[in-house]
């Protein structure tokens, strides 16, 4: 285990880091060590010798599985160490095992934060050990210690989202465009975590799309409760996504008895805790018998179950695989001492500086293009479907 950035970070007079990766093995087992004191060039480094840290949110939700898992065997066939730790959604332990991680001498990080603002002493001590950060999927905010950040294209899940929905109810056609359907559709809104940055950008993306359709009246929102801090999800809580539409259907809908059309879900595991308070207050069960349209992200394999069976309206495909291999690029560039390639510069403002991004385009699933996206392209199995279980 080597601290080779520091070693490189410490010695070089440029600021880039520079691994000596490419060039390297061979030059003695084990490769370098810590010698790396004053002057001198870097010396070649096997990467089974470079350790990337790779901390994941939570195992209660199978993205961040699958991310974790498509993270570590694509950093491991490029030769790479791997040191992946999951965080239970617990902030106090996800910041542990960051330190952990720079105290162990990991030479590249790769963070899926829980709280996004809650890291920046951890990414600090990273940064004096010359350890490349690279943000994955949620921005790490408040900090420049952060080089990196791979992701979807956020605020265009969101515009899905509202899309869907808006196709759901019949106030766009499949092409995408505004029907003569005048409503009024009554929908109730539900937004992601608060730290975690992204839940902004998908209820931006969302609301900036179904804004034209509350300002006209052909969409209501009964409750009232059209603010992001209103419509949250701690932690992206199945529970408390169930406890909240419970409490919206009693206040607002007499328990049931009144006419619910649709409901804007950020996340799977939150369109299930919705689903199962709308089926237990007597809507459904399913879309064909009036349970309202509900959407979702991640593919999550329970809900394109839902999905497949009519329950759940939509998901939005957010190919892991991919995501994973960007972050795998990412490391390899900063490995080879180099930048990881951008295609976008100006959207990811995290308070302290802009971070240079890669993001990745999202798919919109529903019950017709399910086996396309999901069963041929191999990201569930047929078996995994009809099971609703990975
Ligand atoms: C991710 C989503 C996920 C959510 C809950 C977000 O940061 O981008 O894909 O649904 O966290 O885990």
């Amino acid at each position: 285990m080597k601290r080779l950035a520091s070693k490189f970070v410490a010695t070089a007079a440029t600021a880039t880091l520079a691994l000596g990766l490419a060039a390297c093995s061979g030059s003695g087992a084990g490769g370098g060590t810590d010698e790396g004191t004053a002057g001198g060039d870097a010396e070649s480094t096997a990467p089974e010798d470079i350790t990337v840290g790779v901390a994941m949110p939570t195992e209660t939700s199978e993205r961040w599985i699958a991310d974790g898992d498509a993270v570590k065997s694509g950093l491991e066939e490029a030769g790479f160490s791997v040191d992946l730790q999951f965080a239970n959604d617990d902030i106090p332990t996800q910041q542990q095992q960051i330190e952990q991680m720079v105290t162990r001498g990991a030479d590249i990080l790769i963070v899926a934060s829980i709280d996004g603002t809650a890291l920046a002493p951890q990414l600090q001590a990273a940064s004096e050990q010359g350890i490349p950060v690279i943000a994955y999927d949620r921005l790490i905010n408040d900090t420049e210690f952060v080089d990196f950040y791979v992701t979807f294209d956020n605020f265009q899940v969101g515009v899905e989202q509202a899309t869907s929905l808006l196709k759901g109810l019949g106030l766009k056609d499949a092409d995408g465009n505004d029907t003569d359907e005048a409503g009024p559709f009554n929908v109730e809104l539900f937004a992601g975590s608060l730290d975690d940055n992204n839940a902004h950008f998908f209820w931006n993306g969302a609301m900036e799309t179904l804004k034209p359709f509350i300002d006209s009246g052909k969409i209501a929102v009964k409750s009232g409760q059209t603010d992001i801090e209103q419509a949250a999800t701690l932690r992206w809580s199945q529970e408390a996504a169930q406890t909240r539409m419970e409490n919206l259907l009693t206040s607002t809908y007499g328990g049931g008895s009144e006419q619910l059309d649709g409901v804007l879900s950020p996340f799977d595991g939150i369109s299930r805790g919705v689903i199962t308070a709308l089926q237990n207050a007597g809507f459904g069960p399913s879309l064909a018998d009036g349970l309202p349209v509900v959407t979702g992200q991640d593919a999550e394999i329970a809900s394109v179950k839902l999905i497949n069976d009519g329950v759940q309206f939509s998901t939005i495909f957010k190919d892991t695989r991919k995501l994973a291999a960007q972050a795998v690029t990412a490391a390899k560039a900063f490995a080879a001492g180099e930048t990881p390639e951008a295609n976008d510069t100006e959207t990811y403002d995290n308070g302290v500086k802009v971070v240079p991004s890669y993001l990745l385009d999202v798919d919109v699933v529903v019950k017709d293009n399910i086996q396309e996206l999901l069963i041929d392209s191999g990201y569930w199995t047929q078996d995994q479907l009809d099971r609703g279980q990975a």
